[in-house]
């Protein structure tokens, strides 16, 4: 589904980001991308919304080689693509529905399908009853899950998670990597950022493991060392 052909990233003052990262993602898999910071953990994920353009090296998503797209057919790429950052970005006059909803509304959707799909995202993540609750009345964790329902509204066929953790707690960040779980064991192909080690053990998925922009590590169920 999404595969890194000799990709390398060079910021201006020749800040080597990524080097030749070769990397094949499949469909409907879980893949942790763990490295310290400045690693090019985020660099990388911004290069499969092509928010990043590599220096070398192609980024292909489906067989398309995402640099020939043009900027009028982006918006359909990144419509494929749901996002989470660490730092949610909430409305804050808008209650957890409405912030999910917004992003339908946006999208043009129906009324009574924004109504159903909402109901439907808020339950899946498990704040059906905090739907009329603004964000100045909830917890890390629950807005970090209004953020995650925010980014399902439009059915993204890939996940791209960027440290979505950093600002909770052991319990509220193993709740969320539990969400990440449930929503790729429905279909979503998953990417997770994360410094959080110990979490992404207990994951048992693949792990990716980044050092000063190069893979050194590409391995199933949490068998590697950092
Ligand atoms: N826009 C930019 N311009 C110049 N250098 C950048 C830019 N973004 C990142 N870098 C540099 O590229 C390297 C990789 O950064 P990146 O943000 O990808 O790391 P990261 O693994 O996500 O780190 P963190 O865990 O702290 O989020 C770092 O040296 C960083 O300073
Ligand atoms: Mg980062």
């Amino acid at each position: 589904m999404i595969k890194f052909d000799g990709v390398s990233k060079i910021y201006p003052k020749n800040i080597i980001a990524l080097e030749n990262v070769n990397l094949d993602i499949k469909q409907g898999e879980f893949i942790s991308l763990v490295g310290r910071s400045g690693a090019g953990k985020s660099t990388l994920l911004r290069m499969i919304t092509r928010e990043e353009s590599p220096s070398e090296g192609g980024v292909y998503i489906e067989d398309i080689d995402i640099s020939r797209i043009s900027s009028k057919d982006l918006p359909y790429l990144r419509r494929k693509i749901g996002v989470v950052f660490q730092d949610i970005k909430l409305i804050t006059s808008r209650t957890a529905f409405e912030n999910v909803a917004y992003a339908m509304e946006v999208g043009g959707s129906p009324v009574e399908e924004i109504e159903k799909d909402v109901s439907l995202i808020l339950d899946l993540v498990g704040l059906a009853e905090k739907r009329d609750a603004f964000p100045s009345e909830l917890s890390g964790g629950e807005k970090q899950r209004v953020a995650i329902a925010r980014a399902l509204a439009h059915r993204p066929v890939l996940f791209l998670a960027d440290e979505p953790t950093g600002n909770l707690d052991q319990p509220n960040a193993m709740e969320i990597f539990s969400l990440l779980k449930k929503i790729n064991e429905m279909g979503t192909t998953v990417i997770l950022a994360t410094h959080a080690k110990t979490l992404v053990d207990k994951i048992k998925k693949r792990v990716v493991v980044i050092e000063r922009g190069q893979v050194v590590s590409d391995q199933e169920q949490g068998k590697y060392k950092l």
